[in-house]
């Protein structure tokens, strides 16, 4: 009884540290679960207090350094800020950090927080692939395209989509090309002419826009406003997929992406800036390389030539670098001042992703769209230049216009 005395007068401070049923579960199930459940993407699970425990410091290390969850635009603020997004806020990574610091306390029983349940998109439209295919890793990923004919008897808009692997593990992410001509359309389906389709890294191997894109973790993709993407009829689309090696005996995949196509939108047209001539020092960290286009320069290098004097509304980007980019940058300069559409300050090819602005930035035609790219060539002893293989590098980004004004 004496020591019970003794503590008397001197109330002990509060505990703050953060617990695992009270607070870090449920983070884990709003921003960890899509991704992290069993049998989910990334090949373990975070779901329960002993699975997390086990990676604890590794835990605290990915969310501190924010390489988890993975979101390689900058979302704080100094850049802009997007939606969705996969980011947690300062005060989010102190929880995990302190609960970890503080040795993992259970907390008292309670029901786990189920994570948001996935809807299914009501699909106007599903692609998939002729067959199934069984990917060959030979110390690579396998990155391979396949046609497939929509089949549209009239132009349509893409509004949503959403993209449904077998193996979620296995299936990294999914790039959506369109031939911007008869006959780019023409030369893909040369490419593929019984459905087993071909191997393709950068891109389609042909002039084609990107159309739409999916990584892991994204549930229905919906485009911003009433806005689509168009599509012509007749038109064949590419899909890309990048396949990342499995444990075990590789399964056969047949992905399903499913769309929902309207005949009438206001058009969201995705246009890029493409960096195509750098010629990058062999062996090298810090290489470096800046590209500039005017959004009238941007429309009719993809044919858009109706809207080539239109003004926009950015709402959406997206980088696209091979495995030797280090940071992509892009800003939008305008008379009235430069506007920072996207800061990837750590480039990782393995998260491809369209980044929706959630303030639209307008600009006019003579307005000018900059990327800097940087690359590390550490350990190639040739300069290195453009191009759609692995050994080869890129520079590009796409962004997603939507005219403001009529066609003229
Ligand atoms: C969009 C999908 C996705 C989300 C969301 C996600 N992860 Fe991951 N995570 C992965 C994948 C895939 C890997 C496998 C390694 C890789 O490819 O980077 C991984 C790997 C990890 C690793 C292994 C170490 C490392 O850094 O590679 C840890 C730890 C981790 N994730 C923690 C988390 C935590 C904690 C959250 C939530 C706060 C989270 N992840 C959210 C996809 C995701």
């Amino acid at each position: 009884m004496l020591w019970l005395l003794a503590c008397a007068g001197t109330e002990p401070a509060p505990d703050t540290t953060p617990t695992w049923t009270e607070d870090v579960q449920p983070l884990f199930a709003e921003h960890c679960a899509a991704c992290h459940a069993s049998a989910g993407l990334a090949g373990f699970p975070l779901d329960t207090y002993d699975e997390v425990i086990a990676l604890a410091s590794v835990v605290a290390t990915s969310v501190e350094d924010r390489s988890m969850p993975p979101f390689l635009a900058d979302n704080s603020g100094e850049c802009t800020t997007y939606s969705p997004a996969r980011w947690l806020t300062e005060d989010e990574i102190a929880t995990v950090v302190d609960w970890v610091d503080g040795d993992t306390p259970y907390g008292p029983e309670l029901e786990p927080v189920e994570p948001t349940p996935v809807q299914d998109l009501e699909a106007t439209h599903v692609f998939t692939t002729a067959q199934p295919y069984t990917p060959t890793f030979e110390g690579w990923d396998d990155w391979r395209c396949f046609v497939v004919e929509p089949g549209l008897e009239q132009d349509m808009f893409l509004r949503a989509y959403q993209v449904v692997p077998q193996n979620r593990d296995m299936v990294h992410h999914v790039a959506i090309f369109k031939p911007i001509s008869d006959l780019s359309a023409a030369q893909v389906r040369s490419f593929d002419p019984d459905g087993e389709g071909y191997r393709c890294f950068g891109g389609a191997n042909t002039q084609a826009g990107l159309w739409a894109i999916w990584s892991p973790g994204q549930d229905v993709y919906r485009l911003p406003g009433e806005a689509g993407v168009p599509i012509e009829a007749g038109m064949p689309l590419v899909l890309q997929f990048h396949y990342a090696p499995v444990e075990g005996e590789v399964p056969a995949e047949l992905t399903e992406v499913r769309v929902e196509l309207t005949t009438d939108a206001p058009p969201l047209l995705p246009l890029w800036v493409l960096n195509d001539d750098f010629e990058l020092d062999p062996d090298t960290p810090n290489n470096a390389d800046s590209q500039s286009r005017t959004l009238r320069e941007m429309m009719q290098e993809l044919g858009w030539d109706d809207y080539a004097e239109s003004n926009v509304a950015l709402h959406g980007v997206g980088g696209h670098m091979h495995l030797m980019g280090t940071s992509l940058r892009a800003e939008v300069q305008k008379s009235t001042g430069d506007e920072c559409l996207m800061d990837i300050k750590r480039w990782d090819y393995d998260w491809h992703d369209i980044y929706m602005l959630e303030e639209p930035i307008s600009a006019g035609p003579d307005d000018v769209v900059n990327i800097d790219c940087t690359w590390d060539t550490t350990g190639r002893d040739e300069p290195v230049y453009w191009g759609d293989d692995i050994e080869d590098e890129m520079c590009t980004i796409l962004v997603l216009a939507e005219p403001t004004d009529p066609p003229q």
